[in-house]
């Protein structure tokens, strides 16, 4: 899903290859401040910090690596369409390998972010990405590796250089039905992962860091299914202090932002709170936070779910059927709980990131002190409602299983598919 709104950036720079941004006197191409100017509104009670990005940038920068633009085409055989392993709002993504740092040993997987051509508005988005990622640091955040800035023959041209995710997004997992389904366990640590990120932007850091594009698609998993949010081409630091919130014209995803963000314009870290509780019910039901291609009363999933209250006895046909039933059922309602605090209305009311770490490990560990054989379906005795939802899952398994069968059967044309992708992959000339 694509952001709704980006800012437009009219800077061109001259034709030059460009080294490390610079932040603070050099206005243009590379001025920091990536919004409008701010307005701010005073109130008391928010956080102080002393520097800000771009003085934490100054003193990492260098440990960001700057490619030219040859390299980063050696390093995706020309951005190679058999490369491609994704797409945004920003441009294309490439799977690429490069030299490590010293020159020798293993080539080092990568993943190449390029901005479209005509994209000029992501350029700011670039600059920041360039900026937030090189001071972040921490196990849920997607390392950047590098970046490229190059005005040249071949145009305008911004790259960013990651490590490489090797098991794509949540988003992937959870929507595309040529992706495993993740099981429960998983969902649970993924959920986990993503909102110690987020506590770390939001809390950790010298400086507030809003992340403001938190979604399925930004949660990038690597080879243990370890979730590490990616994309901090939004990112923004949060209100000085004294001021309760910065504001900033509206960007973020439509199906995601919250309410009150989207109607006044003014950001806090209670944004993202909203928005990981989107994810949060993502997770639950399987089902994407907005759905044109179903029933009206369907479409928007927050409206949806609303009709299954975490305590209701139906509240388990929000579940994912792709599940089979393997959850947790009091976990399961913890954990709409949990994203109904995230989604009030009042931003004031929303947890922050660390209470809803808490809260998630709580209902981790809980659920893995359970007895296993309760874990697929827990039911408490002498409590009709849990009983009641039983016989459903029970009728409702045989169903499950049926429609896996089914599925099975239309998914092997679509495994087909990748498997041939994948083939081709190995059949280029890259040395992985
Ligand atoms: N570091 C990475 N490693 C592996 N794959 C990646 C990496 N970064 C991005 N991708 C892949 O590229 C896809 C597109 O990412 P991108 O961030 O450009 O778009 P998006 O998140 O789908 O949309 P948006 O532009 O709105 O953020 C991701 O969903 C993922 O599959
Ligand atoms: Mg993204």
């Amino acid at each position: 899903m694509k952001c709704f709104y980006y800012f437009k950036d009219k800077s061109r720079s001259n034709n030059k290859q460009l080294s490390a941004p610079e932040l603070k006197e050099q206005k243009k191409p590379f001025q920091f401040s990536v919004d409008e100017p701010e307005r701010v509104i005073k109130s008391s009670g928010s956080s102080a910090s002393a520097r800000g990005i771009p003085e934490l940038y100054e003193e990492k920068a260098h440990n960001l690596r700057v490619f030219s633009f040859a390299e980063l085409g050696r390093a995706t055989n020309d951005f190679s369409r058999l490369l491609k392993i994704g797409e945004g709002g920003f441009g294309s993504v490439y799977k690429g390998s490069i030299k490590p740092v010293e020159g020798n040993g293993d080539p080092v997987l990568v993943a190449i972010k390029r901005l479209t051509k005509d994209a000029l508005q992501g350029h700011k988005q670039w600059l920041a990405e360039v900026q937030f990622l090189g001071v972040v640091e921490h196990p849920h955040l997607v390392k950047l590796i590098g970046y490229c800035a190059s005005d040249g023959e071949r145009g305008i041209q911004r790259l960013l250089v990651y490590e490489y995710m090797p098991n794509k997004s949540l988003e992937s997992h959870l929507f595309d039905k040529a992706y495993d389904p993740l099981p429960w366990k998983t969902r649970l640590e993924i959920a986990l992962g993503s909102a110690q990120g987020l506590a770390y932007l939001h809390e950790e850091l010298e400086v507030q860091v809003i992340y403001r594009d938190f979604k399925s698609s930004n949660v990038l998993l690597d080879e243990r299914f370890k979730p590490k949010l990616s994309d901090f081409g939004l990112a923004r630091e949060g209100p000085v202090a004294g001021d309760t919130h910065v504001s900033t014209s509206v960007m973020g995803t439509y199906g995601y932002a919250a309410p009150d963000y989207v109607e006044t314009g003014h950001l806090t870290v209670k944004s993202d709170v909203w928005s990981y509780g989107v994810v949060l019910y993502e997770i639950l039901s399987g089902r994407r936070s907005v759905e044109r291609n179903r029933p009206k009363m369907e479409q928007k999933l927050l409206e949806w779910v609303k009709q299954y209250p975490p305590d209701s006895k139906k509240f388990c046909l929000i579940m994912d059927p792709l599940l089979k039933g393997q959850y947790s059922i009091s976990g399961a309602r913890k954990v709409a709980k949990l994203a109904d605090n995230c989604l009030r209305r009042n931003a004031k009311d929303r947890p922050t990131m660390s209470q809803v770490v808490e809260r998630l490990k709580q209902i981790i560990q809980s659920s893995d002190e359970g007895n296993p054989a309760e874990k697929s379906i827990e039911v408490h005795e002498n409590d009709p409602v849990e009983h009641e939802e039983k016989l459903n899952q029970s009728a409702s398994s045989e169903l499950w299983r049926k429609r896996m069968e089914h599925l099975a059967k239309l998914g092997e044309h679509v495994e087909s598919a990748s498997r041939r992708r994948f083939m081709i992959l190995q059949k280029t000339n890259m040395t992985f």
